[in-house]
């Protein structure tokens, strides 16, 4: 089809066409030329109509909520802050697509603040036609290739480099180095890249080159290079527009108005991509024929439809269209028309920028006219300017449009009535175009005129941009693997995990023959779980946990009632004196009769006592040491249910029955054995961990019998005292390890429980800011204090919901400025910390249910896990990766986790219930 036929015109004998359907050919030239000028003729109205449309579906698009007709993209860029100069280094930029038939290398130094500017060194490189039509491949590779060329020049050696991709299609980023082309724009339209990650696309063909180490670290759009490259002096830009082959333009949204991010603050810098911004009923009006013809024969028919009227790629197109028009209906050359005339690509940009140029004189149109094989008249010439500048100044009309519907979405974002902002502007268009800024900024004071807009030059055409984004990325990069060097020794493997078990069974064994372990297998006597006929009224206490509880238990046939009172055990009670503490608690029961209405009854009582005590009957039992931060004097070696009894005896007037004492684990276990008769397992991880489970009594050395069972208390929270867990030992670990009140002690505990995984985080977090990787490097007061980063802060922050914005106020209250990356890294600290935790609990409980099938010698064992303790009930993942580990580790195990609802005090209470039934004692 020639070039009059895709017009969709007929070639008429003697009468000139008019691509008009319908349209006479005027009689008088003029007319005809007016008449075509007219066309391009934008009115007040119809710009304020494509700025209020194009606000709309920018609106549309940040809500997620896009109508694909008129969609401009909005494309979150990763980029979230504009440059703070600090940025340093050497880094090599490639751009490709902002110049079509061209990309650039350049090779950026960046000083810092202090240091002053050094000019980057670059070269440009024109792409044949049949690369930018070609395979993918085909053009990836050549740009390594030019990469190369450059590199060559330079005394690069074989250092390391950093390459920073300025690809200027739309593109939907994931992270600042992945980027997956949408479409192609402006001329290029090669195969296998579109739906492609670019990056890596571009790391193949550089490794396929293989001449030297570049890591491409960040890819960019042009606009957001434009944008960062503003001189720091004149900035900060927070918009970057570009008018080159294409358009299109940036700007730092509020990150909270985007749908697609997960964050409430900050800013991020948005690309509008309104090149395929095409509402119909804005852009119907100012639409030409000229512009339907030029998009008829585009590679990209449909599309782009606003970058058609406006990218420089098309401005020399739309005059050839206008200017061939002209001539074919003989008001223009005499009617001749030239190749280049009827060329497509024949008029370019440059011819149009000079055509346009008032000091360019009628001579110098002249002289352009003959390059393209025409001999114009001296009218001629002028028509050709008035074209051009039809043409232009509706581009720069529209552009204005375009770029006030920007500033309006910036009023509204910031919901501000008047807006101080500066605007970043690169792209030949802006450069060699004499009149396009002054006819932009004439129309957007029109259009915005609550906005003080400055324009500023951007440097180098965006190089120095990209170079900083490089530089940002390259330190990101650089920081997340410091946050990997330091979060690998938390991340647990299947091999280690099992080792743990393995060694846990070996410690086990050992325990119960009472052979020297980390592991002590405390006989609790406690031989039964709980069959049901339990009946009566019994009091429990319940210490050791976060709360010092106070309960009554009344057990009948319909189930069991508990009425409780919880009392807090002061820091310094539960480091003073024992027999300030055993008051303390006789004070409590005391107070907690009176106001039962029990007072002067001796009811039989439980006692919850969670620290570790060797057991020599239910109603005795030696603490052998305290942990989780308790340390009254005189206890440790004694027999705490006399210390008890001696503080009752000590309160006069209390009659009070104290008929066994239980760990938590136990009575977590009975608790839910009630329940559950498979529970025979108990398991806490609170304050503390601990668990315990139905041993075989043949297999417990220090009890005599080999009938029946005795539930074993491991004291798991010394598992590795003996330095068997060294190897999973992290730095973090031992600090906490050292700063407690019981160094080298419940190394398993101090790994896994909630009085110790806040502090884990801390001094993860403290190691991770003096590397500079967290907080620019800013160290606080606040968070050098011990235990200010609680554990329950893991839940909240891990919580799927919302995370981001927990850990912006849980850190912003301990006094931290951070950045949306920081608040990730905090996310992932806490998250494999948490991990490890549970893995390790998951590994012991694994242990456990295996030993128990083994004894039994069972195939397959189906058995529960009565559960208790703040971390293992309010933290969002730890108990389904608990859950995971033991299936991974002990398959041959059917394991039901039963969340203990009323604690161990009625587990206490049931194994009062138990001895008295088997002591035939009255139960009132
Ligand atoms: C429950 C039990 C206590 C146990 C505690 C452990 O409250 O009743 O006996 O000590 O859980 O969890 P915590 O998180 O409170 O340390
Ligand atoms: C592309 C944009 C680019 C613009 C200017 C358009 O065709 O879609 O990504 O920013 O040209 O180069
Ligand atoms: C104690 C155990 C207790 C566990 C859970 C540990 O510190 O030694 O006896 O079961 O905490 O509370």
């Amino acid at each position: 089809m020639d070039f009059i036929g895709s017009l969709g015109l007929q070639q008429r004998e003697g009468v000139p066409s008019c691509p008009q359907e319908g349209l006479p050919c005027p009689s008088n030239s003029s007319e005809l030329v007016q008449e075509c000028l007219q066309q391009f003729k934008v009115t007040g109205a119809q710009l304020r109509q494509i700025q209020i449309s194009l606000l709309d579906s920018m609106e549309q698009a940040l809500k997620g909520q896009a109508s694909p007709a008129s969609a401009v993209r909005m494309l979150p860029t990763y980029v979230g802050s504009t440059p703070h100069g600090t940025e340093q280094g050497d880094f090599v930029v490639l751009e490709l697509g902002a110049t079509g038939a061209s990309l650039r290398v350049l090779w950026v130094t960046l000083m810092g603040i202090e240091g002053h500017k050094m000019e980057p060194r670059s070269q440009e490189f024109v792409i044949p036609q049949e690369v930018m039509l070609g395979p993918g491949q085909q053009l990836f590779d050549f740009a390594a290739r030019c990469l190369s060329e450059f590199l060559d020049a330079l005394p690069v050696g074989n250092q390391g480099l950093q390459l920073g991709f300025s690809f200027s299609f739309p593109c939907h980023q994931t992270g600042l180095d992945k980027s997956t082309l949408i479409s192609w724009t402006k001329g290029f339209r090669c195969s296998g890249v579109e739906g492609q990650d670019v990056v890596q696309l571009l790391r193949d063909a550089i490794q396929r080159q293989g001449t030297y180490s570049i890591d491409v670290v960040a890819v960019v759009n042009d606009t957001v290079g434009t944008m960062m490259g503003c001189e720091p002096g004149v900035g900060p830009c927070e918009v970057g527009l570009v008018v080159d082959t294409g358009t299109n333009a940036c700007y730092m949204e509020e990150a909270r108005h985007v749908a697609v991010l997960d964050e409430d603050r900050g800013r991020v810098c948005i690309s509008v991509e309104w090149g395929s911004f095409s509402d119909d009923g804005a852009l119907g009006p100012v639409l030409t024929i000229f512009d339907r013809t030029l998009d008829h024969e585009s590679l990209n028919l449909g599309a782009q439809r606003f970058e058609k009227m406006i990218g420089g790629l098309y401005l020399g197109e739309l005059v050839r269209l206008v200017l061939a028009h002209l001539a074919q209906c003989g008001v223009l050359f005499g009617g001749y028309t030239s190749p280049a005339l009827l060329r497509q690509g024949g008029i370019l940009l440059e011819h149009v920028a000079e055509i346009e140029d008032p000091s360019a004189g009628a001579a110098r149109v002249h002289a352009i006219l003959q390059d393209l094989g025409l001999n114009p008249s001296a009218s001629d010439a002028e028509f050709v300017q008035h074209v051009c500048a039809a043409v232009c100044t509706r581009a720069a009309q529209l552009c204005a449009a375009a770029l006030a519907a920007v500033l309006s979405r910036l009023q509204h974002s910031r919901e501000q009535q008047t807006l101080q902002i500066a605007v970043a502007t690169g792209g030949r268009v802006f450069e060699r175009h004499p009149r396009f800024l002054s006819i932009l900024q004439e129309t957007v004071m029109l259009l915005a005129p609550e906005c003080d807009v400055s324009f500023i030059p951007s440097v180098d055409g965006g190089g120095q941009g990209v170079a900083m984004v490089t530089a940002v990325a390259a330190r990101l990069a650089a920081h997340r693997c410091l946050l990997e060097e330091t979060l690998a020794p938390f991340r647990l493997t299947r091999e280690q995990l099992a080792a743990v078990q393995a060694q846990m069974r070996e410690a086990m064994a050992k325990g119960l023959q009472g052979e020297a372990s980390s592991l002590r297998m405390l006989p609790t006597y406690v031989r039964d779980t709980p069959d049901g006929s339990e009946r009566g009224d019994f009091l429990a206490l319940d210490l050791g946990g976060t709360n010092f509880r106070v309960l009554l238990v009344h057990v009948a046939t319909g189930g069991v009632q508990i009425t409780s009172q919880i009392y807090s055990i002061p820091e310094c009670v539960a480091q003073g004196s024992g027999q300030q503490l055993f008051d303390h608690i006789v004070d409590c029961i005391v107070d907690f009769q009176e106001k039962q209405g029990l007072s002067g009854q001796s009811l039989p009582l439980g006692f919850t006592f969670s620290f570790p005590c060797t057991q020599l009957g239910l109603d005795q039992g030696i603490l052998l040491n305290w942990t989780k931060g308790f340390n009254a004097s005189d206890c440790e070696g004694q027999d705490v249910v006399c210390l008890l009894r001696e503080a009752i005896r000590r309160r006069q007037a209390v009659e009070l029955n104290v008929v066994a004492i239980v760990n938590d684990t136990v009575g977590t276990m009975m608790s839910c054995g009630y329940e559950d008769p498979h529970c025979e397992v108990g398991l806490i991880v609170g304050t503390g961990t601990n668990a315990c489970y139905m041993e075989e009594l043949r297999n417990v050395a220090s009890v005599a019998g080999d009938s029946g069972h005795m539930c074993i208390n491991m004291e798991w929270g010394a598992f590795g005292d003996d330095g068997s867990l060294s190897m999973l030992s992290t730095r973090f670990d031992a600090s906490v390890d050292q700063a407690s009140i019981n160094p080298g002690k419940q190394r398993f505990e101090k790994m896994i429980s909630g009085m110790y995984l806040g502090e884990i985080v801390r001094h993860t977090l403290l190691h991770l800011t003096s590397l500079g990787v967290l907080f620019r490097g800013q160290q606080t007061q606040r968070l050098q204090t011990r235990d200010i980063f609680k554990t329950k802060f893991l839940s909240e922050i891990e919580s799927d919901s919302l995370a981001l914005r927990q850990v912006r106020a849980i850190l912003e209250d301990l006094g931290l400025s951070l950045t949306s990356d920081d608040a990730l890294m905090v996310l992932e600290v806490c998250q494999a910390v948490s991990q490890r935790a549970a893995q390790l609990c998951g590994a012991g409980v694994a242990a456990v249910v295996e030993k128990i099938r083994e004894n039994r010698g069972l195939e397959e064992l189906t058995v529960s896990v009565g559960v208790d303790g703040t971390l293992y009930k309010l933290h969002p993942h730890f108990s389904s990766l608990v859950a995971a580990t033991v299936r991974e580790l002990a398959p041959r195990c059917v394991v039901t986790f039963l969340q203990s609802e009323d604690g161990s005090g009625k587990g206490a209470a049931l194994v009062t219930a138990v001895a008295c039934r088997l002591a035939q004692m009255p139960c009132v």
